[in-house]
């Protein structure tokens, strides 16, 4: 009780200082006096919309990792904290998925369900990492056809009678669950329904790229993180910013252990792929990512690049120094996965302290029948925050779990 007391009070005097959101709350004191009535005699307390709003900016603004959070103060809080019933869920995050596409100008939304409470189950969460995300089908032959690291949720989606013609961009349906108990998957995207908007794409110079048949779907909807806003955790609370080039382009169709078509991707641009020293994986790269900058924009898609955001980044970070505010992040995410020195990121020294009142954390992945959804990376990259939640794990000692099992081949 008296770590919530500390977090409300941290947050609300943060509402109380900024520039926008000091006029939602006129009278610090007065609310202050009632949230700690509130906590003594319930053992949590209720935001107010406002405060809800503001706690989910902040809380984006408190994101080490993002590059992308100098936008923190255009993000659009939908309510769903009175969400009871699966079919309510199921709307909302339609409504979500629609309202963040917004007809391919990216719109920045959160939808946040009901928080935890004392002692009691999550009312909402959900097995899979993004809203939208390709299955992971493992072959005959153990290879995997689409994305491998959507493995175990496909396997479980298919263990609970999901019907689908398996095919490298085939979208996940929905696991919810309530009260921590999952409920059967539902295919949000068959005919008629939700529709994955996606982005073909190809490089204008190389036309035979075409026929590789690559795409990616326009919004990253992260559905498996805790937001956290003045010490109350919303289990569940999707949100989605735009996508930024080289996470598709330059990780999720590059990595080894992810789509891994970099080699493929080089024949087909005539790239040579003979020894390192030619550079030709750097090469590729470089081609792939034109691609897939070119086909957003081609198809009227939202996305940034890493020069443009790097940029409008680091002038943000410069005027909160102005302000006597320091920007905290995570260099090794700030700074892209390729031409880190290109961008302001690289040459900047970041403190990672973070913010634990109001922040979006890992969570403990839920447990199925013994198997742990979530996304692999997140292993690898635990947020440091010791007095998030009480049940968070010491981070492992290797930072490459999934990586392991490839760095004997990549690196012999
Ligand atoms: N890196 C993740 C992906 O490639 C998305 C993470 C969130 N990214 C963002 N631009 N908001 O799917």
């Amino acid at each position: 009780m008296e770590q919530l007391k500390k977090e409300a009070r941290a947050f609300l005097d943060l509402m109380a200082q900024d520039a926008v959101a000091g006029a939602w709350v006129p009278d610090i004191h007065a609310r202050w006096k009632s949230v700690k009535l509130e906590i003594e005699s319930t053992g949590t307390y209720i935001h107010t919309y406002k405060e809800l709003m503001f706690g989910a900016r902040l809380a984006w603004r408190h994101s080490n990792r993002c590059v992308g959070r100098h936008f923190w103060r255009t993000l659009q809080v939908q309510d769903a904290r009175q969400c009871e019933t699966a079919d309510e869920a199921i709307f909302q995050l339609k409504k979500h998925a629609d309202l963040a596409f917004n007809g391919g100008q990216i719109a920045n939304v959160v939808t946040v369900f009901p928080p935890s409470r004392p002692g009691q189950p999550h009312p909402w969460r959900m097995l899979n990492h993004q809203l939208i995300r390709y299955a992971g089908f493992v072959q005959e032959d153990g290879s995997v056809l689409g994305d491998p690291d959507s493995v175990e949720l496909t396997n479980y989606c298919l263990a609970q009678g999901w019907k689908v013609a398996p095919n490298p961009w085939t979208p996940l349906p929905w696991v919810l669950a309530h009260n921590e108990e999952p409920l059967p998957p539902l295919d949000p995207f068959q005919p008629g329904g939700l529709s994955v908007h996606e982005v073909p794409i190809s490089h204008p110079d190389f036309p035979e790229t075409e026929s590789l048949g690559l795409r990616w779907y326009a919004v990253p909807i992260l559905a498996d993180m805790a937001l956290k806003i003045g010490g109350i955790v919303y289990p569940f609370a999707p949100f989605n910013g735009h996508y930024l080039g080289t996470e598709i382009a330059a990780r999720n169709l590059t990595d080894p252990d992810r789509y891994n078509i970099l080699e493929a991707w080089a024949s087909s641009c005539q790239i040579s792929t003979e020894g390192n020293r030619t550079l030709w994986k750097d090469e590729a790269l470089v081609r792939l990512n034109q691609a897939l900058l070119h086909s957003f924009d081609k198809a009227g898609v939202t996305i940034g690049d890493h020069h443009e955001l790097g940029r409008a980044f680091e002038l943000w970070c410069q005027a909160e120094q102005r302000q006597g505010r320091e920007v905290p992040g995570d260099w090794s995410w700030l700074t892209p996965p390729m031409s880190g020195s290109l961008t302001p990121q690289f040459h900047r020294h970041f403190s990672n302290a973070v913010v634990t009142h109001t922040n979006f954390f890992y969570q403990q992945p839920l447990e199925v029948q013994g198997t742990t959804f979530g996304s692999k990376t997140k292993d690898t990259h635990r947020l440091l925050a010791p007095d998030a939640f009480a049940d968070d794990s010491t981070p492992k000692a290797c930072p490459f779990s999934s990586m392991a099992k490839h760095i004997k081949s990549l690196w012999k």
